[in-house]
């Protein structure tokens, strides 16, 4: 991205552009691909980390429009666009599906106008809307979406720049229940499990630079949040992002372990 639009501020490095830049993404900036060279020499696993949580989401995506017919998104931290992306995943499966994203970059507003574009029998609608006001995301999405019918509530890398862990589950509560039963949580985020003080390092320097800041989890604020909300967690439950919807067999040999954790859950 050379041409900088107005009201884009880019001496910051921002969070969906710093993803993109890991993604193999062009949307970004130089402070963005600086702050993201600088976390990946601290923690090579950074890029793969990022496209396998990529894969996390094309898969939950395909077995909730797939296996369980959910016909309706809410995807809230879109990002910029890049390839499979919510809507593309589950209108392949289902064309008629509705897809409601929500993000509150601007440097993301300008790209979803232009690059989120559904199916003609399906619906994609971007939301310019604040993660901390779930009572306005759920109203604003309404206008698209029918909040009688179930919903997946898709949270992929923003609940983690909640800094309050307990704010985090009560935002994720309030939306979960404006959604009817049989609804779904799918949620992932970077943890500091497997390579403990390279995350930690990696963090520490994209939080001096960057924003929002990122808070790394581990696995029981995953299990914390199913548990809390009464929600059933999809079998294998909260595990790293490369071991969810993939079949045992094809798990041989294991994958690497990974710092970022998933987790796909229903609402009873
Ligand atoms: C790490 S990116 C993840 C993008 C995408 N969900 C993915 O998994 O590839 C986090 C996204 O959350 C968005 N975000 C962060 N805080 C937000 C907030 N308070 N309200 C809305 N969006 C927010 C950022 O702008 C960014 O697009």
């Amino acid at each position: 991205m050379t041409e900088p639009q107005p009201g884009i501020d880019t001496t910051t490095p921002q969070s969906p552009r710093v993803w993109n830049y890991w993604l193999g993404g062009k949307d970004n900036y130089e402070v963005d691909r600086q702050v993201g060279d600088e976390v990946i020499a601290m923690t090579p696993q950074l890029p793969k980390l990022a496209r396998e949580s990529r894969r996390f989401l094309i898969r939950a995506v395909e077995y909730l429009a797939g296996e369980v017919g959910i016909r309706q998104f809410l995807d809230i931290g879109t990002g910029l666009p890049t390839a499979d992306n919510t809507h593309q995943v589950a209108q392949r499966v289902a064309p008629e599906s509705k897809i409601v994203y929500v993000d509150n970059d601007p440097v993301v507003l300008a790209h979803a106008r232009a690059l989120l574009v559904g199916t003609p029998q399906g619906v994609t609608r971007y939301l310019d809307e604040d993660l901390y006001a779930p009572e306005r995301i759920l109203r604003d999405a309404g206008k698209t979406l029918d909040l009688n019918q179930p919903v997946a509530l898709m949270l992929m890398g923003i609940l983690g720049h909640v800094a309050d862990w307990d704010q985090a589950k009560a935002i994720v509560r309030e939306l979960v229940s404006g959604l009817p039963s049989g609804s779904y949580l799918t949620t992932c985020d970077s943890t500091n499990v497997h390579d403990t003080e390279a995350m930690d390092r990696a963090a520490s320097i994209y939080n001096a630079a960057a924003s929002p800041r990122i808070h790394l989890r581990r696995p029981w604020h995953f299990t914390e949040l199913v548990t809390e909300l009464g929600l059933e967690a999809v079998a294998p439950g909260a595990v790293p992002v490369t071991q969810w919807g993939v079949a045992e067999d094809q798990l041989v040999p294991r994958p690497e372990p990974i710092d970022e954790y998933g987790v796909v859950a229903r609402k009873p």
